[in-house]
């Protein structure tokens, strides 16, 4: 407790914030957090006159390129047999040629099933995601070299190249640094400077100036372009029209509290959770 207390104060002495949400508030927004017209998102939502409602479109109604692009929540997914934008249902519904077995960690809370490689069709099956990683595999052992691209047990080792074998290595990596080659080094959540280094928003180009992942994949860290550097995102000082493009739908505007407001509050769900408990307990 006392080390988050330290923190806080640090942040505060060096008057910069840093913005880092866990995977499962990232891109959470839906329509129905967006609370007035001017927000309501055309491209994805409809806004309800009569109700004064702000509405997910529905799935059928989106191209290939926003039904990829939608949060979560809209619980959509592209169908690529008939090219069309379906509700999703299940991961283990899908299974795409092994070389393209990333397409499951698209589906929503998706991941690739290495058991499941049939070596006469070379077909893999999607799972459910095993962990909160946005690139979670259940083991290393069957994932081949081409494809070992740093993914995620649930035991919280990675599979990263072993240069030398070429084969797919189950290593504890504590950060960037245990990655001792160029080409080991993880590009998605650490850069090579002589040495593999993690990332921070300073060190992304204004194209990418947006957010970057823990070396785990389980917390992202927004950023923001400003006075020709790219740093880290304040979420206090947005406003209104800014709230949802720059937090990439992590947060939404609130009319009332006029902040910018997490869409999807872990802290809440506990709470609520706790306050059902609570109210069984008593019955
Ligand atoms: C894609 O659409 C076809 C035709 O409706 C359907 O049979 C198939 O199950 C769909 N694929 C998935 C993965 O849902
Ligand atoms: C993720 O893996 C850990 C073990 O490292 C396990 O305790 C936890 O339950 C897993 N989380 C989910 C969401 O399955
Ligand atoms: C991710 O965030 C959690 C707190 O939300 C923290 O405990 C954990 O250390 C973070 N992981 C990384 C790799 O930064």
């Amino acid at each position: 407790m006392i080390y988050y207390y330290l923190i806080g104060f640090l942040l505060l002495v060096n008057g910069q914030s840093i913005t880092t949400l866990s995977l499962s508030q990232f891109y959470q927004c839906t329509c129905e957090n967006l609370k007035t017209p001017q927000d309501c998102f055309r491209d994805f939502c409809n806004w309800d006159i009569e109700n004064e409602e702000c509405q997910n479109k529905k799935c059928e109604e989106f191209t290939k390129g926003d039904c990829q692009a939608v949060p979560e929540p809209f619980n959509c997914v592209w169908n690529y047999t008939i090219g069309k934008c379906e509700d999703f249902k299940a991961c283990s519904d899908f299974s795409f040629p092994a070389s393209y077995a990333d397409r499951c960690y698209e589906l929503i809370k998706c991941q690739a099933d290495p058991d499941s490689i049939d070596f006469i069709s070379m077909n893999i099956k999607c799972m459910d995601r095993s962990n909160d990683s946005a690139k979670s595999i259940v083991n290393c052992d069957k994932i081949p070299y081409e494809s070992c691209k740093w993914l995620v047990t649930d035991e919280d080792l990675l599979c990263v190249k072993n240069l030398q074998t070429k084969t797919c290595e189950t290593r504890k990596i504590n950060n960037c640094a245990d990655y001792n080659t160029k080409q080991t080094c993880d590009k998605s959540t650490c850069y090579w400077d002589g040495s593999c280094k993690s990332l921070d928003c300073s060190k992304l180009s204004e194209e990418n100036c947006q957010y970057y992942l823990s070396f785990d994949q389980k917390n992202v860290t927004l950023c923001t372009w400003k006075e020709n550097q790219c740093s880290n995102l304040d979420i206090e000082k947005l406003k209104q029209n800014q709230c949802l493009s720059y937090t990439i739908y992590s947060y939404a505007w609130n009319p009332d509290s006029e902040k910018c407001e997490i869409c999807k509050n872990q802290m809440f769900l506990l709470l609520s959770y706790g306050i059902i408990l609570l109210f069984l307990g008593i019955i």
